[in-house]
């Protein structure tokens, strides 16, 4: 694997990867690497010939009382997981490299719908930063395909938003969540989990799946329903910031005749704030129901 910290030799090695006529397919990350980024590398690997990962903790989409300087760090390891999983290249800026003007001047790429909900609502700005960095990621590599992992469902739809909008010619690709054997979803903010909260950290998941099964068997008040979820997730323990069961495509508060619904959570435990998310699709009524 061939390591870059420099936008100019980044590119320099995919256009020789382009001109063998490679497909090219990126896996953003901001490293802390665990199974469920390896999981995304290797998805890129069944459709591309040159997968790039790039681990940059971009501080752009955290908010000024965020965990951007205890995000985890661990970029020898990360390096040593690539390598063991094939991946070709590893692009690793430093933040001037990124951001050679600095952030406050820095233009930003906004998408206007999607961004100030859910994960928007308790952190404004942060889908800024995100389609901000990953825009430049994508003019600096011009992937084919790019993998974003489905536990981050709204900063997926928020992507896939970017690149209609803005007509980029890339392919957004989804790689599904990768569990713990009890269902928390992996995350590298689990790192941040004590020794008390980590066996009861999958609340939010049960919770989740408990609002899945109820609609299945029938109920449809899902207002109702988000709420009695979140009086699970407290009574486990934990401080909710939000249960809310969405239209899968357009993240709206789901409408009694929607099919595809997105079951959403974030939760705080005592030094992370931890998302997750069950889609579904709505069995339809019987005409007696
Ligand atoms: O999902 C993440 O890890 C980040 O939001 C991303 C997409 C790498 C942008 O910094």
């Amino acid at each position: 694997m061939q390591v870059f910290h420099h936008i100019r030799s980044m590119r320099e090695a995919l256009a020789a990867a382009r001109r063998e006529g490679k497909r090219i397919g990126l896996v953003p990350t901001m490293g802390n690497l665990h199974d469920a980024h390896i999981a995304l590398v290797h998805q890129a690997q069944s459709t591309c010939d040159c997968v790039v990962v790039s681990v940059f903790v971009n501080r752009l989409q955290f908010g000024l009382n965020e965990d951007w300087d205890k995000y985890p760090r661990t970029l020898p390891e990360d390096t040593a997981k690539l390598e063991a999983a094939g991946c070709d290249f590893l692009f690793c800026p430093e933040e001037t490299e990124m951001y050679p003007n600095g952030m406050d001047g820095q233009t930003r790429v906004v998408v206007p719908t999607m961004t100030d909900i859910l994960c928007g609502a308790s952190r404004p700005g942060h889908f800024e930063g995100v389609t901000t960095v990953v825009a430049k990621f994508f003019n600096i590599v011009e992937p084919d395909e790019a993998v974003f992992g489905i536990k981050d469902f709204q900063q997926l739809a928020v992507i896939r938003r970017m690149v209609e909008d803005l007509c980029l010619p890339v392919q957004i690709t989804a790689g599904s969540i990768v569990r713990a054997d009890d269902g928390l979803a992996l995350s590298s903010r689990n790192s941040f989990l004590d020794e008390d909260e980590r066996p009861r950290a999958n609340q939010l998941y049960r919770s989740l799946r408990w609002v899945e099964d109820q609609v299945t068997d029938g109920r449809r008040d899902y207002l109702t329903l988000a709420k009695e979820a979140a009086e699970q997730i407290e009574a486990g323990g934990f401080k909710v910031d939000y249960v809310s069961i969405r239209h899968s495509r357009t993240l709206m508060p789901a409408a009694d005749d929607d099919r595809e619904i997105t079951i959403l959570g974030a939760m705080y435990t005592r030094g992370a704030r931890l998302i997750d998310n069950v889609s579904m699709q709505v069995p339809a009524r019987t005409p007696e129901e």
